[in-house]
């Protein structure tokens, strides 16, 4: 019976999440400018889709700032990028917990005179800690916090660092599984499922991103974001137990287009789909939502109010 659960749930979040007709993949045979001189920040480079991102940012020239939990891991990212024309370095920090997430910020901005782009990738999915419901450090609903709620934090102290590099670029790695910030729940503390958690926090990295593309001028800091591919082969996918639709080579190929692409320069305020560029759930376009979302979530990480 618990099986038969659990399949439908799966079941379910992969048809909510919505499986293009034919896969968006196009062959990554595309060529980018040099990034030597550019310093970029990747969430969750450690495994998966942020891994092979760096690897690949890395082989363009850029200094990657390679970031997870796993420290091992990291050090085998960092050495393939110094192997190559890039060059790197690790930094460790929970994203379940905000005082992680401010003294990660805090290095940076210590050990760094410019940061040209900041990739928000890091995540954690619907098969977390079983299914259930657990809770970061800080008392928030962990996927919504790691997800969401601590790479907004991350943002806004990056941001003057980001400004003084201008232009600079924030990526937010959001997904195609979107779900209406739950305004009057957003911790899930009345009904948590886990498939609802993970597209919530994903469909509020969408809201964020729109919110601060209007903020900012685009000459100095864009802010896009994407649904890289569908169930790619990754760790993420496989603590869902579901099987893999596509790779992490066709999802870093939407991920590094956005990086990397010269045409992307002085655009902001985008979601894609993949290599293309796509319309996000209602609940992103509408100025109020993403509004009382901004000021919950400078309330909920201890910013001032603005
Ligand atoms: N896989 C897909 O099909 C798919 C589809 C749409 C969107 N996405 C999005 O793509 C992004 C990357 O996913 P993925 O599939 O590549 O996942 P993954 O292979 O499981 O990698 C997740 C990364 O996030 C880091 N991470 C997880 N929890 C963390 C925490 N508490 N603190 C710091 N770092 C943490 C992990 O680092 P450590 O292990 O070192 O902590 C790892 O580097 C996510 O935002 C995901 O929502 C994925």
């Amino acid at each position: 019976m618990r099986a038969l659960k659990i399949l439908i749930k799966t079941l379910s979040f992969i048809v909510f999440i919505g499986f293009p007709a034919a896969s968006l993949a196009q062959a990554d045979d595309r060529e980018y400018p040099s990034m030597a001189g550019k310093t970029v920040l990747i969430t969750g480079s450690t495994d998966g889709l942020g891994r092979e991102t760096a690897l690949r940012l890395g082989a363009l020239g850029a200094h990657v700032l390679v970031h997870g939990r796993n420290a091992g891991r990291g050090a085998e990212v960092v050495e393939e990028i110094n192997a190559g024309e890039g060059t790197a370095q690790f930094y460790a920090a929970d994203l379940g917990s905000l005082a992680d997430v401010r003294e990660l910020a805090a290095v940076i901005i210590t050990e760094h005179q410019q940061l040209h782009m900041l990739i928000n990738n890091a995540g954690i999915g619907s098969g977390f800690g079983g299914g259930t419901r657990q809770t970061s450090t800080d008392g928030y609903e962990m996927i919504f916090q790691v997800n969401y709620l601590s790479h907004f934090l991350l943002t806004d102290l990056l941001l003057p660092l980001l400004e003084a590099s201008a232009p600079s670029q924030v990526i937010n790695v959001a997904s195609g599984a979107q779900r209406p910030v739950n305004f009057d729940d957003v911790m899930m503390e009345n009904s948590f499922d886990a498939g609802a958690a993970y597209s919530q926090s994903k469909l509020a990295q969408i809201l964020h991103t729109f919110y601060m593309a209007e903020q900012y001028d685009p000459d100095m800091v864009t802010f896009n974001t994407l649904h890289p591919a569908t169930m790619m082969d990754t760790t993420l996918v496989r603590q869902m137990s579901s099987p893999a639709r596509t790779t992490v080579d066709e999802g870093a190929a939407a991920l590094v287009n956005l990086a990397a692409s010269p045409d992307m320069a002085g655009r902001t305020g985008l979601y894609f789909n993949g290599l293309r560029e796509a319309r996000a759930s209602a609940q992103a376009h509408d100025a109020n939502a993403r509004q009382r979302l901004y000021r919950l979530s400078r309330e909920l990480t201890g910013l001032p109010a603005e």
